[in-house]
């Protein structure tokens, strides 16, 4: 029997909020080699415009492909937004998140209210509302920017009153919209499922991209005679742009397991373009 394909899957985002993806794909798929870059240094990107967000995007691909991976997993909305609207290049397949989270969404909801919350980034572009349309020309669709949400959960703020204060904020005129489901449209929220629960008091289903994410990646690599045919459990490599111990120490609450975390060691690390 053929042992399939050794390359690793990279998988990237801004910070620790990938890694809420990568978790699925860890139980999905044990047997893959795994590459995760968290661009710390650059985090929050939601903030920035879609033209910034662009640029990493492709500096990130570019770096993900000098490591010879498989599959690029683009575990991050705002990165996925600027994807679905500029296509860059790329020599290996890709993944994104927003359609695998509006497949959930579009089977979940009873009353056709669909909300969404995300980044800046990611809903100025408005593919959600597109993908939401193209799935289903009669769903009613509410949008909210999160400000701030990202930050905390890079902080490991998953519990503070201001936390529950800026969630309230957020979500009470979704509720007002009597939406029945609510897309986690940035891949950091999951992590504030507690929070988001809460506040909606449990009526709202929340949907994450993840656990449908890890489902495409699996098929998607069964499609293209790509998945790795081994018992053994695969190897795991975390790097980041910034400052790997705070990385360590947030990320392992979410991820256990996640001990080792390096400095990006690619020359052109230090070529990344940082701006505030
Ligand atoms: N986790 C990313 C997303 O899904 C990035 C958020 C950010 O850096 O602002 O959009």
């Amino acid at each position: 029997m053929s042992t399939g394909d050794d390359r690793a899957i990279g998988i990237f985002d801004s910070g620790v909020g990938g890694l809420t993806v990568t978790d699925s794909i860890m139980k999905l798929l044990p047997q893959e080699n795994l590459i995760y870059f968290g661009d710390t240094a650059r985090c929050p990107y939601g903030p920035r415009t879609i033209d910034e967000v662009h640029l990493f995007l492709t500096e990130i691909m570019g770096l993900m492909e000098e490591q010879d991976v498989k599959m690029l997993v683009i575990a991050c909305n705002s990165m996925t937004a600027a994807y679905e609207k500029f296509r860059p290049a790329h020599k290996v397949p890709v993944i994104g998140v927003m359609e695998p989270a509006v497949r959930a969404a579009v089977r979940a909801t009873h009353n056709r209210k669909v909300g969404v919350l995300g980044t800046q980034a990611t809903l100025s572009t408005g593919q959600y509302e597109r993908f939401l349309h193209a799935a289903g020309a009669d769903l009613e669709i509410h949008t909210q920017v999160c400000g701030g949400f990202v930050e905390r959960v890079e902080d490991g703020d998953t519990f503070s009153e201001e936390l529950f204060a800026l969630a309230e904020e957020y979500l009470n005129p979704l509720m007002n919209a009597e939406v029945d489901t609510l897309i986690l449209g940035c891949t950091h929220y999951p992590l504030l499922t507690g929070v988001l629960h809460s506040v909606t008091s449990g009526e709202v289903e929340l949907i994450s991209s993840a656990d449908e994410v890890a489902k495409d990646i699996y098929s998607k690599l069964v499609e293209l005679n790509l998945l790795r045919r081994k018992r053994q459990v695969g190897s795991r490599r975390f790097l980041v742009s910034g400052d790997p111990a705070s990385f360590r120490t947030v990320g392992s609450r979410f991820l256990p397991g996640l001990d080792e975390v390096e400095s990006m060691p690619w020359p052109a690390a230090g070529s990344l373009k940082v701006s505030a």
